[in-house]
C-alpha cells in the first residue's frame, strides 16, 4: 500500500480494533485521550518485538547486560537529569475558544502551508513544463519560490532563537506577527507563551505532611544510569559495555495524536553504552549502523528509514540522531542515537556525592564513561510493523482480502489448524496437531464456518500458515499447509508442519541478519 495515504492510518486503527490488536483505553467510558490498550492479538505481536530486540540487544551481545528498575526513582533523579528544570513544552491558550497549544507546533503547522504553496507552484509549473521541467532549477530560481523559501527560514530563525534564549515574549510575537488564528475558534485572542513541564507527578507517602513529590519516569534511560555501578561491579563489565532495558515511560504530552505514535503512557527500549571517552564518537556511528541493520532485517521496506542527523544539539550531547521510518503520516521519528557524553553520570555523582566511575586498568586511573545511547518507542515500533504489513488486495477471481504481512517470526499466531468440516474425526486430528505444536508455536483452532472464510480471518491477523486436516488426512497423514502470502498451498506429511514452522517462522535467521 503506497504511503502518505491520508486513508491509511484511519484503516490501520480500526482494522486493529477489529481484530484486538489495539483497543481505546476504557472505551466503556468513551475512552481516555491518547491511551490505548493492546488487545489480544497485539499483545503476541508486541511481545515478539520485545523478544526480537532483547535478544538481538542484550543475548547477542557478550558485553550487554539487561535490568528492569522501578518506574518511581528518588526525586533527585530528575532534577540531576536536567528533566524538573529543562523537560518543558512552550504552551499557549486560545482565550475564546479555551484551546491549548504547543506554540511551536502552531508555528510549524503555519510554516506546513508555505511549505504547501511552494508544493503547488511546482506542480503547477511541472504540468506546464511537462518532460522539460527541472525540479531543483525551479525551486532555486523561481522568484515566488524562492521568497517563500526565505520566509520559512527566517521563521524558523526566530522561533529557534526564542527557544534557546526560551524568550516566551519573542514566542508570542512570533505567533501574533505571523497572523496565527486558533483552529477551533478562528480567533487570535492568545495568552502569554509560558513553559509546561511534562512530567507526571504524584505524592509518595499517605501521611498528611509527608508525602513528597514524585514523578513518573519521563524515559527509562535514567534508571540504567543510576545502577551503572551496581551491575558494572556486580557483573564484572570491563569498557566499553552497555545495559539495557524495556520499560514503561509517562510524558503528559499536549499534544499526543496519530495513534499511538504520541501517547502519554508508551514503552521504551533503551540501552546505554558505556566507553571510553574519546571513544563516544566511533561508538556512535558503529551503533548507528547495527540499529539501521536491525531494523532492515525485518523486510518492511529499504526505502522505509532514514537518518536524520540533529543540527541543534542539545547541551549535553556531541552527535545525535534519529532512524526516522516512512510511517503513513509520512517519515517521522522511530529511533534515537544519542552521544551523551558524561553528562548524565558526572551530574548524578554531583547529585548524589557518590563516585560512578570506571577504574581503567591499562590507563590506571579512574573516569567517568561516556555514553552512546540507542532509544526506541515500542509502540512506534508497533506502528511500523502494522503500517507496512496492512495491505488490500484483490484476487484473481474478483475477490478482495486484507491481509497483513507481518514478518512470520513476529506474527502474532503462527499457524492456524483448520478442520475441513466439524465432523468424521477431523475435530479431533485437528486438535492432536495443535497438542503437539503449542509448546513451541501459537496456534489457533478455527472450525468455525466455510474454509475460505475461515482463511481471510486468518488473514486479517497476518497468520503466516494455514494447515487444513482433510479426509486424506485420516488416510495418509497429509495436510495442506497455505501460505498467507503467496496463498499457494502444497500436501505435505503432517510431521513436516513442525519443520517449516521452525524454519520460517523463528526469530533465528531475522537475527543472523542483524
Ligand atoms: N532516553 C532518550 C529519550 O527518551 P526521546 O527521543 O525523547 O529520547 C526515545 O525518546 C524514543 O521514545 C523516541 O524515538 C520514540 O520512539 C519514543 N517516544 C518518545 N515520546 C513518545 C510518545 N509520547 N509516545 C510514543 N513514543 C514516544
Amino acid at each position: 500500500m503506497a504511503k502518505n495515504d491520508d486513508n491509511l492510518l484511519k484503516k490501520i486503527v480500526s482494522h486493529s480494533k477489529e481484530y484486538g490488536f489495539i483497543f481505546p483505553s476504557s472505551e466503556i467510558y468513551d475512552g481516555l485521550a491518547a491511551t490505548y490498550d493492546y488487545g489480544q492479538n497485539g499483545v503476541e505481536l508486541k511481545n515478539n518485538i520485545k523478544q526480537y530486540w532483547w535478544k538481538s540487544m542484550v543475548q547477542m551481545n557478550e558485553n550487554i547486560v539487561g535490568i528492569d528498575s522501578a518506574i518511581f526513582m528518588h526525586p533527585t533523579t530528575w532534577k540531576a537529569s536536567g528533566h524538573v528544570d529543562a523537560f518543558n513544552d512552550p504552551l499557549i491558550d486560545n482565550k475564546d475558544s479555551k484551546k491549548r497549544y504547543r506554540a511551536d507546533v502552531l508555528v510549524e503547522d503555519h510554516i506546513a502551508k508555505i511549505e504547501g504553496k511552494i508544493n503547488k507552484e511546482v506542480a503547477k509549473a511541472a504540468k506546464r513544463f511537462g518532460d522539460a521541467f527541472n525540479k531543483e532549477e525551479f525551486v532555486s530560481t523561481n522568484p515566488r519560490v524562492v521568497g517563500y523559501k526565505e520566509k520559512i527560514a527566517s521563521i524558523e530563525k526566530r522561533m529557534q532563537e526564542a527557544i534557546d534564549t526560551q524568550n516566551y515574549d519573542d514566542f508570542k510575537t512570533l505567533i501574533e506577527d505571523l497572523d496565527i488564528s486558533c483552529p477551533v475558534s478562528g480567533s487570535k485572542n492568545w495568552t502569554d507563551v509560558r513553559q509546561f513541564n511534562l512530567m507526571f507527578s504524584t505524592e509518595l507517602g499517605s501521611v498528611a505532611g509527608e508525602a513528597s513529590t514524585i514523578y513518573l519516569r519521563p524515559e527509562t534511560a535514567q534508571g540504567i544510569f543510576v545502577n551503572y555501578l551496581n551491575v558494572q561491579k556486580s557483573a564484572r563489565m570491563k569498557l566499553p559495555f552497555g545495559i539495557a532495558q524495556i520499560g514503561k515511560a509517562f510524558r503528559n504530552e499536549i499534544i499526543a495524536r496519530q495513534f499511538i505514535f504520541r501517547m502519554r503512557e508508551f514503552e521504551q527500549m533503551e540501552m546505554q553504552f558505556f566507553v571510553k571517552p574519546g571513544d563516544e564518537l566511533d561508538w556512535y556511528e558503529k551503533w548507528k549502523e547495527k540499529r539501521m541493520k536491525w531494523h532492515k532485517a525485518l523486510g518492511l521496506g529499504e526505502n522505509s528509514y532514514r537518518f536524520h542527523n540533529h543540527l541543534n544539539l542539545a547541551h549535553y550531547a556531541n552527535a545525535a540522531a534519529d532512524i526516522e521510518y516512512d510511517f503513513p503520516m509520512g517519515f517521522k521519528e522511530l529511533e534515537g542515537i544519542h552521544s551523551r557524553t558524561d553528562f548524565d553520570l558526572t551530574a548524578h555523582e554531583n547529585h548524589s556525592g557518590k563516585k560512578l566511575q570506571f577504574f581503567d586498568p591499562q590507563e590506571n586511573k579512574n573516569y567517568v564513561p561516556f555514553v552512546v545511547e540507542t532509544s526506541i518507542g515500542l509502540d512506534r515500533m508497533f506502528l511500523a510493523v502494522l503500517s507496512a504489513a496492512y495491505n488490500e488486495e484483490t484476487l484473481e477471481d474478483g475477490s478482495e482480502r486484507i491481509v497483513l504481512n507481518i514478518p512470520p517470526a513476529l506474527a502474532p499466531t503462527k499457524v492456524a489448524v483448520l478442520p475441513l468440516t466439524k465432523k468424521d474425526g477431523l475435530p479431533e486430528k485437528a486438535r492432536e496437531l495443535i497438542d503437539e505444536l503449542k509448546f513451541d508455536f501459537t496456534a489457533q483452532y478455527d472450525e468455525k464456518d466455510a474454509i475460505g472464510k475461515r482463511y481471510r480471518r486468518q488473514d486479517a491477523i497476518g497468520t503466516p500458515y494455514c494447515v487444513t486436516i482433510d479426509h486424506q488426512t485420516l488416510e495418509d497423514n497429509t495436510v495442506t499447509i497455505r501460505d498467507r502470502d503467496s496463498m499457494e498451498q502444497v500436501r505435505v506429511a503432517i510431521g513436516e508442519v513442525r519443520v517449516t514452522l521452525e524454519k520460517s517462522t523463528s526469530l533465528t535467521e531475522l537475527l543472523r541478519k542483524n
